[in-house]
């Protein structure tokens, strides 16, 4: 089978991030080692793994923040390995920051339409313009009583759901969310999670990383295990959990964070 057939195959069963033996190197750190792994449209799946485990330099090589070292990152069946972050969303992946960024002196309503303002976002917003486009995301997201006031006086918990409505402004198809659930009350992580439910079930595929497996464990179907850069395994929270290598690279960081 030539390299346009398989590719083709592939598109047919569904994947639409194809991610093959990436690696990041920094100085003579290895942070992301030979990486590999495919997710398929609709998927939900988590990344999880203990503090410096690689998961968001992941995330920085998928969304155009890092260049990779080697390897290559397919999304759709386009071949985006390298791109600048700007043409990763207008091929339709966005992603949220494990640290908070907005725009502090801006309205919500402004911070969500200036990701509007990009190509995908421009598009989903023809007909009924920008504003009201922008104010359907804040809906969406459970913040539109807010749109006219600015982030520096949410709670962390609007600040989450805002890169949310950032992140829905370019109209992605494939969502990354960074440790979102980071720095959240019980009753916000609740929350969050029920809006970060509502969206799969809305039809995007959603990837995103916990260092805590607990916050996961009830929520994706699917979880990939990352330890010291490379792939330790792809399954169940339930599997994973059980996995020897899991165990071992958690308890030997403190089994807080696997508890
Ligand atoms: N820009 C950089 N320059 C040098 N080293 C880096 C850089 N970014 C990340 N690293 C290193 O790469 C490794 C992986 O970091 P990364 O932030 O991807 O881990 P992580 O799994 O997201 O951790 P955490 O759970 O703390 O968020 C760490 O050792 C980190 O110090
Ligand atoms: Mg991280």
């Amino acid at each position: 089978m030539d390299c346009n057939n398989k590719i083709q195959v592939k598109e047919e069963m569904g994947v639409i991030l194809e991610v093959k033996n990436l690696t990041k190197k920094f100085g003579g750190l290895t942070a992301v080692n030979d990486f590999s792994f495919e997710i398929k449209r609709g998927d939900f799946i988590g990344l999880i793994g203990p503090n410096g485990a690689g998961k968001t330099t992941v995330f920085n090589l998928i969304s155009g923040f890092e260049k990779p070292s080697s390897g290559s990152i397919r999304f759709d069946g386009t071949n985006i390995t390298g791109l600048r972050p700007f043409k990763i969303v207008n091929k339709g992946i966005a992603r949220t920051f494990q640290l908070v960024r907005s725009f502090k002196f801006l309205s919500l309503l402004d911070n969500v339409s200036v990701s509007c303002q990009s190509r995908r976002g421009k598009e989903a917003s023809k007909g009924v313009g920008i504003d009201a486009y922008a104010s359907s995301i804040l809906a969406a997201v459970g913040l539109v009583d807010k749109a006219r006031i600015p982030p520096v006086v949410l709670p962390h918990g609007d600040l989450r759901k805002l890169q949310i409505g950032k992140a829905l402004g370019t109209n992605p198809e494939l969502l990354l969310l960074d440790e979102p659930f980071s720095g959240l009350s019980h009753e916000e992580q609740q929350n969050l999670t029920e809006l970060i439910l509502r969206l799969h079930e809305d039809g995007l595929t959603i990837f995103m990383t916990g260092h805590v497996l607990r916050e996961l464990m009830n929520l994706v179907p699917r979880v990939i295990a990352m330890h010291q850069g490379k792939f330790i395994m792809d399954g169940t929270p339930q599997e994973v959990a059980n996995n020897k290598i899991v165990l071992e690279a958690y308890l030997g960081k403190g089994s807080e964070e696997f508890a």
